[in-house]
């Protein structure tokens, strides 16, 4: 069932959201009904929980534990759904985010982070839901605060310095590392065309798409 689960990540300015609409076309376009969603957010509560966390100065737990909490709440009545009828579901971004951003950016401890997956993405009688397919786009840090800067009102992470995101990277490394069969590295630092094509390659690997 999780064959469908697709996410996306990347640190911000790395230029995902042209490319999935891009993706969610070539998708349907092979006959999949599709479900796009995003994290933090994807249900009325999850999006009130993410206006929170962009905008309001926390701590790193209380960071994890709310995103967490949208995280439930997006799978059990976003996610699973969509899966369980057959759709493919392309999320901008989930819990890699997490380890990258509050385990990466911000120090937090992973050991934590990987209970609240463990509670949060516990399926009855099955394995952790966790998506088949992860694109990361990865580029590097200067060259997303060069994308980002003056473009518009930063959030509270896209305000964050360099050295921020270079930690952010580290920490998708480490989770791709971990799981390298659920990992394609999109090198984005590279035209749209370019990254398009390596999108495309990765669906079609999976036998997602026939274009
Ligand atoms: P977005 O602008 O790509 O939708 O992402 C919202 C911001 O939230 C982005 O700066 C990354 C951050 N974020 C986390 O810090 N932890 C998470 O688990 C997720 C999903 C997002």
């Amino acid at each position: 069932m999780n064959r469908l689960f697709i996410s996306v990540e990347g640190i911000d300015g790395a230029g995902k959201s042209t490319h999935i609409a891009a993706m969610v076309e070539a998708l349907r376009g092979s006959g999949h009904t599709v479900c796009q969603t995003r994290e933090p957010g994807g249900t009325p509560l999850a999006e009130a929980l993410r206006e929170m966390v962009l905008h309001t100065p926390m701590d790193a737990l209380t960071e994890s534990l709310l995103i967490f909490a949208a995280r439930r709440d997006h799978i059990s009545q976003v996610i699973q759904p969509a899966l369980a009828r057959g759709a493919v579901v392309v999320c901008d971004r989930f819990t890699d985010a997490t380890f990258a951003y509050q385990g990466g950016g911000h120090g937090f401890d992973l050991e934590v982070l990987s209970r609240l997956e463990q509670w949060v993405q516990v399926q009855p009688g099955s394995a952790l839901l966790q998506p088949a397919l992860t694109l990361w786009f990865d580029l590097p840090a200067q060259v997303a605060a060069q994308r980002l800067s003056g473009a518009r009102i930063p959030d509270k992470f896209e305000a964050q310095p360099q050295a921020f995101f270079e930690n952010v990277i580290a920490g998708y490394a480490r989770r791709a590392r971990l799981e390298p069969q659920r990992f394609v590295r999109i090198h984005a630092d590279q035209p749209p065309d370019g990254v398009r094509a390596e999108v495309l390659a990765a669906l079609r690997t999976r036998g997602l798409v026939t274009v």
